[in-house]
């Protein structure tokens, strides 16, 4: 048979692929803007066929129906990585938070600790050879695909063709939904003053030829309004966004002095609005890999100059860095962001940098604290930490004191709290500040 055939042969209605799926079986869900929304909607009016039918993901974009109170008579969340949709029902205590580096997701379900039933994904169309790309998701979504017993696909004529280790064989998928959505968008979040004074900080550390590495959210693309006049950067990036495709059409990104992919930009995820699909679909320049080899922190720091910029919740006057927890309360996760602060810590001329507003809730409470919250997460260590910038300055916390770190981290703090503060360094160090 040759793949046409197969394909045609593999093509059935949402509702038959999900009837593939069997009460107790784990499914992993394509990750953030590559979740299969329509197999999922048909998951959910399927409710009544299963009992205990256990949905494991990351960032959830979609609706997350499946979370919402009364359906866990249905299914049971699993999730590595909170988000809005879900932050409700782990709270609730209706589903489970499971702890873990993003580089390290793809060992769980490879490895045996958590073996894959289901996968169930969305790709692109499939190529004349018919190889479909996993698009704006590749992270633990082609990993899970490959280790699945079960592999139900939506092939979306609007997910882009991301090249690199991006590609499924028709061959390879076992059910294929055809669908025609549009990609979920992400749009550009506003950029106030302060996160403008926090790019304008953390650009200061970045020099020309650096490869560098953004969160998501308002302070990385902040950071990247003040890269224009920057020289040659490129990117290894767990993930970007629009901002990014802004700097390589002004000729700021080239990536030419990249050391590991030369001339490529190297990402695991996208998310952001079409206008960043429509610019990485069929593009050479841009490559997706799965997480564990872009994330990997013995990777990234092949890099040279590698420049990490990561948000956080809190940080300690020890540098104590919570990202994803508000006291015992889950918010988020790990994500990506001890990955890349010790692969640009373990990059000789590299750079990790946590940045945030020195304040939080409005101005009420100071990100800068003498202890972190009870029950709090510490997700970068005081040994890993490198960088803390916000609006009002950059402490360099390696190789410092204790108390070089409390004075370095109290001088960056909202004036505002930096009288109790004070107080607590000269409690706590028997000295004056
Ligand atoms: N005390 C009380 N509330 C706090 C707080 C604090 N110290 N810090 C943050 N909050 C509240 C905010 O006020 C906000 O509340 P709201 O939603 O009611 O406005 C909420 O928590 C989210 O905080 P904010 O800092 O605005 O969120 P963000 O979208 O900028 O994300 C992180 C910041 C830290 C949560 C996010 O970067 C993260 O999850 N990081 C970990 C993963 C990671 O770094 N991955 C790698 C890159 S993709």
């Amino acid at each position: 048979m040759d793949w046409e055939d197969t394909y045609k042969s593999k093509l059935v209605s949402a509702e038959e692929a999900v009837s593939k799926i069997k009460s107790n079986d784990r499914v992993v869900v394509g990750h953030a803007v590559g979740e299969p929304s329509e197999l999922i909607d048909a998951m959910v009016e399927n409710k009544e066929s299963y009992k205990n039918v256990e949905l494991v993901h990351m960032v959830a974009m979609g609706k997350s129906e499946y979370a919402k109170e009364g359906m866990e008579k249905y299914f049971h969340v699993n999730s590595i990585f909170v988000g809005a949709s879900t932050r409700e029902a782990i709270a609730a205590g209706r589903g489970d938070f499971t702890t873990c580096f993003f580089y390290e997701v793809p060992r769980l379900f490879k490895d045996g600790y958590m073996p894959v039933d289901v996968a169930l994904i969305q790709v692109s169309k499939p190529d004349k050879h018919g190889y479909c790309s996993f698009g704006v998701s590749n992270d633990y979504t082609k990993p899970a695909a490959e280790c699945a017993k079960l592999v139900i696909a939506e092939v979306n004529e609007n997910m882009p063709r991301t090249m690199g280790d991006s590609f499924i064989h028709v061959s390879d998928i076992d059910y294929i939904v055809k669908t025609s959505h549009p990609i979920i968008e992400l749009k550009p979040p506003k950029i106030g003053e302060v996160e403008k004074s926090i790019g304008k900080n953390c650009a200061s550390l970045i020099e020309d030829g650096s490869t560098l590495q953004l969160g998501i959210g308002a302070i990385p693309d902040a950071v990247l309004l003040f890269l224009k006049d920057k020289k040659d950067l490129g990117i290894h990036s767990e993930m970007i966004s629009d901002g990014v495709v802004e700097l390589v059409e002004a000729g700021v990104i080239t990536n030419s002095k990249k050391t590991l992919h030369p001339g490529k930009i190297v990402v695991t995820f996208l998310m952001g609005t079409k206008r960043l699909y429509d610019f990485v679909n069929d593009n050479p320049m841009v490559e997706t890999y799965p997480v564990d080899y872009v994330n990997d922190p013995t990777v990234v720091m092949k890099n040279s100059k590698m420049i990490s910029i990561n948000s956080c919740v809190q940080v300690d006057l020890m540098g104590q860095v919570c990202s994803e927890s508000i006291g015992m309360k889950q918010i988020s996760g790990v994500g990506g962001q001890v990955d890349f602060v010790r692969g640009a810590s373990m990059c000789r001329d590299g750079k990790s940098i946590i940045a945030i507003p020195s304040t939080a809730a409005k101005g009420k409470v100071s990100r800068i604290v003498p202890l972190l919250d009870e029950g709090s997460a510490v997700t970068t260590s005081r040994n890993d930490v490198d960088y803390v910038v916000t609006e009002y300055g950059i402490a360099s916390l390696k190789g410092k004191t204790l108390k070089e770190r409390a004075k370095a981290l109290i001088n960056i703090a909202h004036p505002d709290f930096r009288e109790s503060l004070i107080k607590e360094f000269n409690d706590r160090f028997k000295c004056d500040f």
